[in-house]
């Protein structure tokens, strides 16, 4: 018995959320197959697509499976092969999607024992072999979809916020890698009291647009004072991509997680489509290579 699952790409952060907000991509994930076997235990079978190492222990996807199966006790084993098309380091997700999938998909051969935030809580393991920190902010919508705000830890509480019609994010991945722990290890440990006030605002009125569906009240709360100003100097041609898409319409933008991913907001396809064409003339003109992708977030 087999299942072969799509492993969405996700944001998180989403400017305001830190560590907390985030939403799922439907036009870029990685693909898998995840097999019952008679040898107990997690084997990674197959992996394509980039060089990630084969052993369970020191593979995302095959120590997330391995946290469930310690817990299941299952009188199988699963085989894994990973077909993977989020480049590493990219910050749309690339090891949460891995580390979601291979839970999800056990979940769904051994007839769903587990809740969604269970499977979030076992895909930390992997995510946290990933980043060197526990963290569920590209996991949850991974796992659940949409777009998700991670309440609390300990205990683990994920919240599914609703989206408003006509809601896209539109991507550009400048091929670069940036690693996360790398990208958290320049962040501040302390952070000014009125930096703190404005995000937790804009966090606060970014989740009350979401409800009401006020892409004016969203708009103006797209804004990351804690991550961003020391972020973006990793990004080449931040400030550049930032001026061209809001120019072109786009609500917001943001770094993608820890990037260099970089995304924006906007009302309606047609926007969307045109923020990813005034992304890609910025990087046009200089010899970084990077790809794209416009989603709907649903
Ligand atoms: N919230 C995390 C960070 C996401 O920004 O470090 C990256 O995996």
């Amino acid at each position: 018995k087999e299942i072969r699952i799509f492993s969405p790409g996700t944001v998180s952060n989403v400017s305001c959320g830190f560590d907390v907000l985030g939403f799922c991509l439907d036009t870029v994930g990685d693909d898998m197959v995840v097999r019952i076997s008679s040898e107990k235990g997690i084997r990674i079978t197959k992996i394509e697509g980039f060089d990630l190492p084969f052993e369970t222990h020191k593979n995302v996807a095959g120590v997330s499976a391995q946290a469930l199966i310690d817990d299941l006790k299952p009188d199988c084993g699963f085989e894994i092969e990973i077909y993977k098309f989020i480049k590493p380091g990219s910050g749309i997700g690339s090891s949460a999607a891995s580390a979601a999938g291979s839970v999800f998909a056990i979940n769904e051969l051994m007839g769903r024992p587990y809740t969604k935030t269970e499977l979030t809580r076992f895909a930390m393991k992997g995510e946290a072999l990933a980043s060197q920190s526990e963290h569920a902010d590209n996991l949850a919508p991974a796992i659940f979809g949409g777009f998700t705000l991670v309440k609390s830890l300990c205990p683990l509480e994920i919240l599914e916020l609703p989206i408003p019609d006509e809601l896209y994010a539109t991507i550009i991945h400048p091929q670069i890698e940036i690693k996360t722990a790398e990208a958290r290890a320049i962040l501040p440990k302390s952070v000014p009291l009125q930096d703190a006030i404005a995000q937790w605002s804009n966090l606060g009125s970014l989740v009350h647009a979401l409800h009401n569906g006020d892409y004016e009240l969203l708009q103006r709360s797209l804004h990351d004072t804690i991550g961003e100003p020391y972020r973006s100097k990793l990004i080449p041609h931040f400030e550049d991509i930032k001026l061209a898409t809001l120019a072109s319409g786009a609500l917001g933008i943001g770094i993608s997680g820890s990037g260099p991913s970089i995304f924006a907001l906007s009302k309606g396809e047609k926007t969307a489509k045109a923020v990813e064409h005034a992304m890609r003339k910025v990087y046009t003109k200089t010899s970084f290579q990077f790809e794209t992708y416009v989603s709907k977030i649903n």
